[in-house]
This record gives structure tokens, C-alpha cells and sequence, in this order.
């Protein structure tokens, strides 16, 4: 069994989009909702932008880029779970003056197009990518993002301290399947969250790979790293960079 290939990831989200969001506020520990608002705030949003959600599930981050998108904006919102953008659907209503386009298709072969996003944002979409893919979605950034174009990404990771990672993963591996058995979900699919973290340890390899495509980049903890995530941006030839 292959857990990096887009068929079976697709299948655990189309399964989980029940109870998505419940389990990722406990699987965060509460957290998830203030780093989706910590995570986008480490760029500059401004009115009238065009934002691309990359595995943007239900529109978890919307409710954190909308007031900064304020009067208009776009969002193109991109998921390759049917389930999770049922919930997506349902979400863009909430938010009149944005012009969300949904498409469902794999992040790592879309078809938007190049230099068309002022920003990419991408919550907690990256533990289900081995690291050839991940190589494969830091190029997409950067075809997809302006020059000059901003992106910030976060994903839920393992903490470095012993204690901190030993409680943070045995509550990811034996809590959460648990609760995700007593809200009627499939504890297996829920067990399987726990295996890409620990899989994915942190965004440091991801940086790399953004790094490497020439993307200006920089490194966040969150929260003792149980999240770890990178904030950059596309340098316009010539420009300098302004996390030197
Ligand atoms: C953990 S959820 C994150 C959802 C949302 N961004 C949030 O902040 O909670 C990960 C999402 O990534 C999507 N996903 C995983 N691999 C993908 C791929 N190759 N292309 C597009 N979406 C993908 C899944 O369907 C799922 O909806």
C-alpha cells in the first residue's frame, strides 16, 4: 500500500469529511484554528489579491484571509477530495464579496495557470506528500505565484523536545483514533493522521525544496513545533530579499 498516492489520500479525505474539522481542532489540541490565523498573518494580505488555496479542504483558512481580503478578492480553492469541497461549497456562501473558485484536482499536476496568484497559502496539506512530491508542489509554487508573489504554509509536525514528542505522538496515534471511533468515524482512517505526522516530522525539508526553486524563504515554530511552517516569497529578478 502506497499512503503518498493521490487515489488513497483522496479516499481517507473523502471518508474523514464528516468529521474533518472537529477531529483537526482536537488532533491540534485546540490549536488549529489559531494557527491557520497565525500562518496567514505572516504575509501580507492586501484588498484585491488573488489567493490560492492549495489543499484547501473545507475552507478552513477562508474565515482568516477574508476580512483582509475586504472589499473584493479571489480565492481559487483546490482540492482533490469530492468530500472535503462539499464542505468548501458550502463555506463560500458565507463569504459574498470573495470570488472563490473551486476545482477539484491533484495539487501536484493542476492546471492553473502560470503567474496567476499574488499568494499560495496551504494549511496542513503537506504530511500526505512523500518527498519527491513535495520537490514536485514547491515547483508548482513557484509557476503558480506572480513575481513577486507572496505564499505562507503550516503543517501539524512532531516537537523536538523528548517529553513534548513522546505525549504528542501517543496522543496522535491512540487518542485521536479513539475519539474518531466514538464520533462513528473509521479509527483506522483516523490512526493514519498520526503515521503521515510522525512520517512528516517537520517543514524543513519542504523549505529545501522551496528554496530550492529560487523562493525566497522562512522558517516558523509554532507552538514548541507541534506545528512547523515556511513563509517566502517569488523574488522578482534583481529584487532583494527581504529575509536576509
Ligand atoms: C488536512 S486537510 C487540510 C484542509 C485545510 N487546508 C485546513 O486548513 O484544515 C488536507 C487536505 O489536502 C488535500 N490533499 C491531499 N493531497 C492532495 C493533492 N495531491 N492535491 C490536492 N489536494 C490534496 C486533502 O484532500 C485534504 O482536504
Amino acid at each position: 500500500m502506497d499512503i503518498y498516492n493521490a487515489d488513497y489520500v483522496e479516499k481517507l479525505f473523502d471518508e474523514m469529511a464528516g468529521t474533518y474539522e472537529l477531529v483537526n481542532y482536537l488532533s491540534s489540541f485546540g490549536f488549529s484554528h489559531r494557527w491557520r490565523r497565525q500562518f496567514v498573518n505572516k504575509i501580507d494580505i492586501q484588498a484585491g489579491m488573488v489567493i490560492c488555496d492549495l489543499m484547501c479542504g473545507m475552507g478552513e483558512c477562508w474565515s482568516s484571509l477574508a476580512p483582509r481580503l475586504a472589499p473584493h478578492g479571489q480565492l481559487v480553492a483546490l482540492d482533490l477530495s469530492q468530500g472535503m469541497l462539499h464542505g468548501a461549497r458550502k463555506q463560500a456562501a458565507k463569504f459574498p464579496h470573495l470570488t472563490i473558485q473551486i476545482i477539484k484536482e491533484n495539487a501536484l499536476i493542476n492546471g492553473l495557470a502560470d503567474e496567476s496568484a499574488d499568494c499560495v497559502i496551504c494549511g496542513f496539506g503537506l504530511k500526505t506528500f512523500s518527498e519527491e512530491q513535495k520537490e514536485i508542489l514547491a515547483a508548482q509554487i513557484r509557476r503558480i505565484l506572480k513575481p513577486n508573489g507572496v505564499f505562507s504554509i503550516i503543517e501539524v509536525s512532531v516537537p523536538t523536545g523528548w517529553f513534548f514528542q513522546k505525549l504528542y505522538m501517543f496522543y496522535l496515534k491512540r487518542v485521536i483514533p479513539l475519539i474518531g471511533s466514538l464520533l462513528l468515524g473509521n479509527p483506522e482512517n483516523y490512526r493514519m493522521l498520526g503515521v503521515y505526522t510522525e512520517k512528516f516530522g517537520d517543514s524543513r525539508s519542504m523549505m529545501q525544496a522551496l528554496a530550492y526553486q529560487g523562493l525566497s524563504v522562512e522558517y516558523h515554530h509554532y507552538f514548541y513545533g507541534c506545528a512547523t511552517g515556511i513563509s517566502g516569497m517569488k523574488l522578482e529578478l534583481g529584487k532583494i530579499n527581504p529575509f536576509d
